[in-house]
């Protein structure tokens, strides 16, 4: 057991060469195990030794990856360093009087490792016997929950009747932004990458009905099916192709939350999809806003808040795709650009005991 020991063998992932395109592969991500000192002296004050349990794995880890500034303005990882991201964790030494061992703490630098010595700054406390799972700490009340209450809530603040289009529908983002939007009264329609997850975020996700867009591969005649009405609120989730069919359905003022483009993340710029009729914007007066969640972290308590309630009253329901163990992060971090997955992508590192 680590809480005995004064030292652990610990593996971590860590970046040895840039990807400026395609999925990173093994020449990229590394994994290898580091020896780590739990003993109370080698640990500075102001410190803590945390055992990871779960790992987030988001599509925006990806352009961390590139070796260049890609449009998402997110740091480039330092290479031979280990990687970060959200995640959650259990206290096992404290140089800190607000944290004690066995504390369960949330992180969004978390090192992509099975231990790790970081100083307590931006850690937060979670309580696991609050009625939410910790998975859902980083689904439901993390990143993508918070991602589709601002796409949805904020920027889309959508009318009662209100024709709504979320595309990646069935991952982290759009099963939460359809919850959302069905809890406004709105008409919700997704797509998605298979039939077994359309029928999911119908029958899951209360979706109103939607479309395999590998199947339907004509998006502009799908969503002329779809949307005899025409589409008052797209949340884009995958840009590229599907964003330029929506342009040819919007109705006027509607509005268009850029959430990611996860159909582009693996092109350089210039191999990357251009939208040919942006002039569509202009005569229904369309509003089109990328956002970053670091701008709204101001409204993360007011977010926290409805979705835990919503959670708690049944009213939003999480799926959480569980892989096992830290060194599952290569695969799992590929199948985030296929549509092999349902939900949140999550790494369970350890079972929290
Ligand atoms: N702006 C922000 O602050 C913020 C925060 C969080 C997330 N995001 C963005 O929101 C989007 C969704 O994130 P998420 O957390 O929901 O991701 P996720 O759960 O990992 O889902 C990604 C899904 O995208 C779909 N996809 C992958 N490659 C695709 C392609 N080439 N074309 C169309 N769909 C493809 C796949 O599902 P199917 O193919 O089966 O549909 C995949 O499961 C991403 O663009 C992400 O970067 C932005």
């Amino acid at each position: 057991m680590a809480e005995k020991c004064e030292e652990v063998e610990s593996r971590e992932w860590y970046l040895a060469s840039y990807a400026p395109e395609g999925v990173p592969t093994s020449d990229n991500l590394k994994l290898r195990t580091v020896r780590l000192s739990l003993a109370s002296d080698s640990i500075p004050d102001g410190h803590l030794a945390v055992e990871l349990l779960y790992v987030s794995v988001d599509p925006y880890l990806r352009s961390r990856m590139s070796g260049r500034l890609d449009g998402l303005d997110s740091d480039q990882y330092p290479l031979n360093q280990v990687i970060t991201a959200f995640g959650i964790g259990k206290v096992i030494r404290s140089k800190d009087s607000e944290f004690e061992e066995g504390d369960v703490v949330l992180h969004p630098y978390f090192p992509v490792a099975e231990y790790c010595v970081m100083t307590s700054h931006m850690l937060k406390k979670i309580d696991p016997k609050a009625g939410i799972s910790l998975p859902d700490f980083l689904s439901c009340l993390g990143v993508p929950g918070f991602a589709a209450w601002v796409g949805i809530e904020v920027l889309g603040d959508p009318k009662p009747g209100s024709n709504v289009f979320i595309s990646a529908a069935s991952g982290g983002v759009g099963m939460f932004a359809g919850q959302l939007a069905k809890l406004r009264g709105c008409r919700v329609i997704g797509s998605t990458g298979s039939d077994d997850k359309v029928k999911l975020m119908k029958d899951e996700f209360g979706y109103d009905d939607g479309f395999n867009y590998h199947k339907e591969t004509d998006y502009d005649a799908a969503l002329s099916r779809y949307f005899p009405n025409g589409i008052d609120l797209y949340l884009d989730n995958v840009g590229g192709k599907m964003l330029e069919a929506v342009l040819n359905h919007v109705n006027k003022y509607a509005r268009i939350p850029l959430c990611g483009m996860v159909s582009q993340y693996n092109k350089v710029w210039t191999e990357r999809e251009g939208v040919r009729n942006l002039l569509n914007m202009v005569g229904k007066e369309v509003r089109m806003e990328g956002f970053m969640l670091l701008s709204h972290l101001h409204r993360f308590g007011e977010f926290a808040a409805a979705m835990g309630g919503y959670m708690k009253q049944g009213k939003v329901k999480s799926k959480n795709k569980i892989n096992l163990g830290i060194e599952s992060f290569l695969e799992s971090l590929a199948s985030v650009f296929s549509s092999s997955n349902h939900g949140k992508l999550v790494i369970q590192v350890k079972p929290y005991v």
